[in-house]
C-alpha cells in the first residue's frame, strides 16, 4: 500500500466534503502520486481524434475547477473530465450534499454544481501540465440562468482552443429542470444551436469532439430520440452515464434515502445496460463513454464489451484510492490479452 493510500485511509475518516477539498489542495501542490512506467500497448487506443495512452478516464465533479487535472494524469488516467464548470461562479446546494455509502461501495452527491465559474477554470485550466493523457472540458448551466442553452454557448467561446474535448453536461439530477434538455424538442434546439457555434468557432480548423453525457434514468423513447438527434448533428459521442435519482431496493446504507444522484457499485448494472443499449440503437454510427461503478478491471472490460469505446471512474477512486488505477489498468490489460484481443479498439462491442 502506498504512503498515498493510507493517506487516503485518514482522509476517508473525514466528511467526504472536507477530505476532498484537502485533496485537491494536496494534488495542486504536487502532493500526489506519480504513475511510473509506461502503459501495456495493448492499452493504447482513440477515441475518435484523441489518442489515449490507456482507456480509464476520471470522470467530471472531481476536478470542478481544473486545478488538479494534470496530477491525475500523472497518477496514470489516460484522460481526465474537468469541471462542470457554469459561467458564472456557483456555491451549489446547502451542506451536507455529499455522502458516502461505505457499505454499498456508492456516493450520493446534490453538490449543485458549485464551481468558480468559467473564468477562474480557463486560467486554472491553461495552467495544467501534461504528460501524455488527455484533458478535456465539461461544461453546464447556471442554476438561475434566464438562457440554459446560452450558458453552454459560452462555456464554448470562453474555453475554446483549450481542451482536447468538450463535455456538454445535460445530465445533472441536482440543478433543477436541467435533465429537460434530454427532451426531444429541448435538445434539437441545445444541438442546433451547439453545432451553429461550433462551424461559427472553428473556421478552417478542426474543432475538438463534443460529447454530450446523459442520464441513466431516460425512457426507451429517449434513447432512440438522443441516439438519432447525435447522429443527426453530428455530435462525436455520448458519455452513459451521470448519477442516478433511482435506489435499487438493496442499498443498506443509512444515507440511501438522501435527495441526490447516486453513483458507485450500485449504478453499474444499469449504466452498462444503458451503454449497451445505445450501442444497438446507434449501430456504431456514434462512439460511446461508459461511466458508472467501474471498481476494476473486469467492470471496464464489461463496460468496452458492452459499447464503450474508453471508459471513466469516479466514485471507486473516492472511496478506494489512487493505486485502484494501475490496478485496474493492470487487470484490464491481462483480461484483453487472455481474450486474444491485441487492443481495446478490438475488444469494443464484442459481446
Ligand atoms: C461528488 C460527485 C460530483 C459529481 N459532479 C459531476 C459534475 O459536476 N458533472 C458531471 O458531469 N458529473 C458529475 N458527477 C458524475 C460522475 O462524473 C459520474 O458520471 C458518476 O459518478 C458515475 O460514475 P462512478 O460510479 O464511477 O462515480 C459527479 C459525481 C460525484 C460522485
Amino acid at each position: 500500500m502506498s504512503v498515498f493510500d493510507l493517506a487516503g485511509r485518514a482522509l476517508r475518516h473525514m466528511p467526504a466534503e472536507a477530505a476532498h477539498k484537502l485533496t485537491i489542495r494536496a494534488l495542486k501542490y504536487g502532493l500526489g502520486p506519480v504513475h511510473t512506467g509506461a502503459d501495456d500497448q495493448v492499452l493504447r487506443t482513440t477515441i475518435g481524434a484523441l489518442s489515449l495512452p490507456n482507456p480509464i478516464g476520471l470522470a467530471a465533479g472531481f476536478d470542478k475547477n481544473a486545478e488538479a487535472g494534470g496530477a491525475m494524469i500523472r497518477a496514470g488516467f489516460g484522460w481526465v473530465e474537468c469541471g462542470t464548470v457554469t459561467p458564472l461562479p456557483q456555491v451549489g446546494n446547502a451542506r451536507p450534499r455529499l455522502f458516502r455509502l461505505v457499505e454499498d461501495e456508492a456516493v450520493i452527491n446534490r453538490m449543485g454544481f458549485n464551481n468558480a465559474g468559467l473564468a477562474q477554470f480557463k486560467r486554472n485550466f491553461a495552467r495544467q501540465k501534461l504528460t501524455g493523457g488527455m484533458l478535456g472540458a465539461n461544461i453546464g448551466a447556471n442554476k438561475d440562468s434566464k438562457d440554459r442553452i446560452g450558458d453552454y454557448i459560452l462555456g464554448l467561446e470562453a474555453l475554446w482552443c483549450l481542451p482536447d474535448w468538450f463535455t456538454i453536461n445535460i445530465s445533472s439530477p441536482n440543478t433543477p429542470g436541467l435533465r429537460e434538455l434530454q427532451g426531444r424538442d429541448a435538445l434539437q434546439e441545445l444541438l442546433g444551436r451547439l453545432m451553429e457555434a461550433r462551424l461559427r468557432l472553428t473556421g478552417k480548423l478542426a474543432s475538438p469532439p463534443f460529447f454530450l453525457k446523459i442520464s441513466p434514468d431516460i425512457t426507451e423513447t429517449q434513447i432512440d430520440e438522443i441516439g438519432n438527434a447525435a447522429c443527426h448533428y453530428g455530435l462525436d459521442g455520448l458519455i452513459i452515464s451521470n448519477t442516478s435519482i433511482a435506489r435499487p431496493d438493496d442499498l443498506k446504507s443509512r444515507h440511501r434515502h438522501e435527495t441526490g444522484g447516486l453513483s458507485g457499485k450500485p449504478l453499474f448494472t444499469r449504466s452498462t445496460a444503458l451503454l449497451q443499449q445505445f450501442h444497438q440503437a446507434t449501430e456504431g454510427k456514434i462512439l460511446l463513454v461508459g461511466v458508472g461503478g467501474i471498481t476494476s478491471g473486469k467492470d471496464a472490460y464489461g463496460k468496452i464489451r458492452a459499447g464503450a469505446s474508453a471508459v471513466q471512474l469516479y466514485t471507486a477512486l473516492a472511496l478506494q484510492g489512487p493505486s485502484l488505477i494501475s490496478k485496474i489498468k493492470r487487470e484490464l490489460a491481462q483480461i484483453l490479452h487472455a481474450n486474444g484481443f491485441t487492443s481495446v479498439t478490438d475488444a469494443v462491442g464484442r459481446h
